[in-house]
């Protein structure tokens, strides 16, 4: 039997064990790997394995028959990355002795023994996987197997008849999550950042708003005269008018946005932030909105790009490249309302003061 030959030490421990290299203080580490983040969009799957991290752990993310499987990185024979390996119908095929996982992660054929009993416990370590917005979310630390309402952030309209259900390639921000996130909830830099996309140069002052707390973080909702149309499209302004954000942050790195455009015409854009580790940010856009539905995907994803570009150089030029939740680190301006309430959630959550490595 092949089971004999099986050392024990080749089966993963389901214990939590820091990642290696992992950049973050790891009793931060053990908050954040309790939530839910997307790890690839489910668009990506298909041809070949995924490979990412998430909180520094070497993921793989195949199909094996109907079931997205999101895994370590490693191969539990010889620890080759399964994300070098080819995709089948059945799973992954490891690059370098071809063994299959399929479903759940277990091992379904040893090439060099093909008529042997495989051990149930020949099989790589799994994290749940659900797909949901066009994206596979996971979870390294579950508190069971699926996620409980609320694990994975409500996003308003994506099923509302009517609406266009957008998924933007994910780009990647050489800064840390916490830092995308507080820039996102910014309303004081469209003025200065934002110049070249929607912004108004002339037009800088933050109204007073405020950020009310909630249970999965804090809602604001920001009224000024700052447009949302993209500078250079003729034609579609309205003098005056007032413009509604309503952002929501869940705690940790993911928030949506909802922009009231003139009439009924809305636009949602979650800003899911996903840690890939405490200096690398893999940033997913999904949108939904119920104007403009029949123009081509690509102007959407080109316009999203170049804001999140203006964004991305502010974020990765930051320092400390950590969120310093000490209030008295750093500065603050009357127009810093979401970003006090942002620091203030993550302090609550248990992080660590000075966030993070
Ligand atoms: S290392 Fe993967 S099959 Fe041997
Ligand atoms: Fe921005």
């Amino acid at each position: 039997m092949l089971q004999d030959a099986v050392s024990p030490a080749i089966v993963w421990p389901n214990e939590p064990v820091l990642p290696r290299n992992c950049t973050f203080e790891p009793d931060d580490w053990a908050i954040l790997a309790k939530h839910w983040y997307p790890v690839a969009m489910a668009r990506e799957l298909g041809s070949a394995p995924v490979g990412t991290k998430l909180l520094d752990q070497p993921l793989v993310i195949y199909r094996a028959g109907g079931e997205t499987v999101v895994a370590a990185d490693i191969c539990p024979h010889r620890g080759v990355p399964l994300s070098l390996g080819t995709q089948t119908d059945e799973g992954v095929v490891c690059a370098y002795h071809g063994l299959r996982f399929g479903a759940g992660g277990r091992c379904t054929h040893v090439p060099a023994s093909p008529t042997r009993d495989i051990p149930d416990r020949m099989r790589t370590q799994t994290f749940p996987s659900v797909e949901r917005y066009g994206l596979i979310w996971t979870c390294l630390l579950p508190e069971a197997d699926s996620p409980a309402p609320g694990d994975i952030v409500a996003m308003p309209h994506w099923d509302d008849a009517g609406f266009q259900q957008i998924v933007c390639p994910w780009i990647d921000i050489f800064g840390f999550a916490g830092r995308q996130m507080e820039g996102f909830l910014d309303v004081a830099h469209f003025a200065f950042v934002h110049t070249d996309t929607f912004g108004d140069a002339n037009n800088a002052e933050v109204p007073l708003y405020k950020a009310v707390r909630t249970d999965y973080g804090f809602e604001a909702e920001y009224w000024s005269t700052v447009g949302n149309y993209p500078i250079g499209v003729e034609g579609r302004g309205v003098p005056d008018f007032n413009w509604l954000r309503h952002f929501r942050c869940h705690l940790p790195f993911t928030a949506t946005l909802t922009i009231h455009f003139p009439g009924t015409d809305r636009l949602v854009i979650m800003n899911a932030a996903s840690p890939v580790s405490a200096k690398v940010t893999r940033l997913f856009a999904p949108m939904a909105r119920n104007f403009d539905t029949d123009l081509p995907l690509q102007d959407v994803y080109d316009f999203n790009l170049r804001v999140f570009h203006e964004d991305k150089a502010i974020v990765e030029a930051q320092m400390p490249e950590c969120l310093p939740l000490d209030p008295m680190m750093e500065a603050h301006i009357p127009a810093d309302m979401s970003s006090l309430a942002y620091r203030r959630g993550l302090r609550d959550m248990g992080l660590s003061r000075f966030f993070t490595a």
